[in-house]
């Protein structure tokens, strides 16, 4: 449909048409980037999953080719469901899926390239040993699921995690295997909580300044939240130890961002996560638009100095689709105006990195809340409630007499003598005439010395029609939402920055570009 087709992302992966959730064993193979995904061939909607298979030199253009492993033997006849790669250290690569059963029980299967010499790695061939885990005994069998990347201990086994639950717990289950297809489970869960039902389990080493540290993501089903551990992790035990006052787990993304798997890519030498932002219209307005389902611009992941939060920013590819550059300095905004950013071409499809400074700090009302209501303030105060200082940012998908707009917005407190809470909130209220599609705000605090930084906090804001997604303070925080717009859309978007806050503010930098659009074919 027209409105349909407005609203597609220009250089977020999606396939022509038709559903997709997760992204499955990312991986980079000679010279390839391998992305698989669940995938609906037959339409918009969660049904008759696959997996959707995309190739890439860049992480930007796909081709889109055959799925790669879809139902076809009683061990995953009602579905092939999330899984991971892993390439061994010969070369060799084996895909790890949940398969579906007749009667709902979930077991793991592998599937392995049918020939090595295809570059693109079209043909997937199951093994004959599938299944090659299956829920044990006093295991949930309907809720197993979704085997992470493996990895090797010193012993030189090979390690997997699943996700299930208990009548009481979340648990995430290690499975050992020497050779791959032989698996035994460990007597202790790896991990477990009171969640609810979890899915999609990541685990994998990052160090910085020489430290090494274990993530452990697992996606609550219920929340619809991605949620990691820091902590340490022993092979020779096979025990993780999440770091104090870590027990609750950290977001890497406030917003729409589920079901998130991460991979090394060696080319590059850095960790990169992908993760689906589902759709937050109605399922009729899916039907009508003929897709649904959009993956986050794939992000690098790093730990932060201290050590005590995960960093993330946009892959640096993304950079090469900015084209016109709009450039604005030391700008002051009085309280209460706003300007638009002129001269972009399309700022429906736009990057814009905007540096404010703030000053007047005295004025920034006390901090009283908790880190975790973070979204309730958003919420409650949104991008119009004034405040001392803030809130201030940008509106983007906005209409012309800026009725529809979606806000990324800055908010400063205090929080003790030093140090400052920023709040930045995705408000997405006013983002659709439509009242069929779900505005909810999103957002997340980060504690900033602000005298240390010269009052500097930067926000990087990347659009692309339906979604935005939202950088704070150079990566430690970022905000991913999903959009509507009717009035603001194609060429009718605007792009402002706006200062709601008693004070003045001043936009030291601004960098706006129009982005390319890629090819997905
Ligand atoms: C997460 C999930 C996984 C499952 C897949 C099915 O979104 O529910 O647990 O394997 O989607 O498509």
């Amino acid at each position: 449909s027209e409105s349909g087709e407005k609203l597609r992302t220009s250089f977020h992966f999606q396939p022509a048409r038709n559903w997709i959730n997760d992204p499955n064993g990312p991986m980079y193979y000679r010279g390839f980037y391998h992305l698989f995904v669940q995938y609906n061939p037959t339409g918009p909607h969660w049904r008759n999953i696959v997996w959707g298979h995309a190739v890439s030199s860049d992480l930007l253009s796909w081709v889109f080719l055959e799925p790669a492993i879809a139902p076809s033997a009683p061990y995953d006849a009602k579905g092939t469901w999330s899984g991971s790669a892993t390439v061994l250290p010969d070369g060799r690569i084996n895909l790890m899926y949940t398969g579906v059963q007749v009667h709902g029980r979930q077991v793991q299967n592998l599937a392995v390239p049918r020939n090595y010499s295809d570059p693109f790695l079209r043909e997937w061939v199951k093994s004959q040993l599938n299944p090659v885990i299956v829920p044990g005994a006093g295991v949930n069998s309907t809720e197993f699921r979704d085997p992470s990347t493996a990895w090797r201990g010193a012993d030189g086994l090979w390690r997997v995690l699943l996700a299930t639950k208990d009548h009481r717990r979340h648990l995430v289950l290690l499975y050992r295997s020497t050779d791959f297809t032989h698996w035994s489970a460990a007597r202790r869960p790896f991990h477990e909580g009171h969640t609810g039902m979890v899915e999609c389990a990541d685990f994998f080493p990052l160090s910085s300044a020489g430290s090494v540290k274990h993530v452990l993501k697992i996606s609550v089903l219920e929340s619809r939240r991605d949620v990691y551990f820091l902590g340490a992790y022993d092979d020779s035990t096979d025990k993780f130890l999440p770091d104090d006052g870590n027990d609750d787990g950290l977001q890497l993304d406030f917003g729409i961002f589920y079901a998130s798997k991460s991979f090394f890519d060696p080319s590059r030498r850095r960790r990169v996560v992908w993760a689906w932002a589902k759709e937050q219209d109605a399922t009729a307005d899916d039907e009508q638009k003929g897709w649904a389902g959009v993956l986050a611009i794939p992000r690098e992941v790093w730990l932060a100095h201290d050590g005590r939060q995960l960093m993330t920013w946009l892959v640096a590819e993304v950079d090469s689709l900015r084209t016109n550059r709009v450039h604005i300095a030391d700008m002051t905004i009085q309280s209460g105006d706003y300007f638009e950013i002129a001269g972009l071409q399309l700022p429906a499809q736009a990057d814009l990195d905007v540096e404010f400074q703030v000053s007047n700090l005295e004025r920034a009302e006390p901090f009283q809340w908790r880190a975790a209501e973070a979204a309730d303030l958003c919420a409650a105060r949104g991008a119009d409630v004034q405040g001392g200082v803030g809130p201030f940012g940008v509106w983007v998908l906005a209409s012309r007499d800026l009725r529809e707009r979606t806000a990324v917005s800055i908010s400063v407190f205090k929080a003790d003598e030093r140090k400052h809470m920023i709040l930045f909130c995705n408000d997405v209220s006013n983002s659709s005439y439509s009242d069929q599609v779900d505005k909810h705000n999103y957002g997340g605090l980060v504690q900033l010395d602000l005298a240390k930084a010269g009052g500097r906090i930067s926000l990087r804001t990347l659009v692309d029609n339906c979604i935005v997604e939202a950088f704070g303070s150079h990566g430690k925080i970022a905000i991913l939402s999903r959009v509507y717009p009717t009035s603001a859309v194609g060429n009718k978007a605007r792009a402002f920055v706006f200062n709601k806050g008693k004070s003045t503010i001043v936009v030291s930098r601004l960098d706006a570009y129009d982005m390319a659009s890629v090819k997905i074919s």
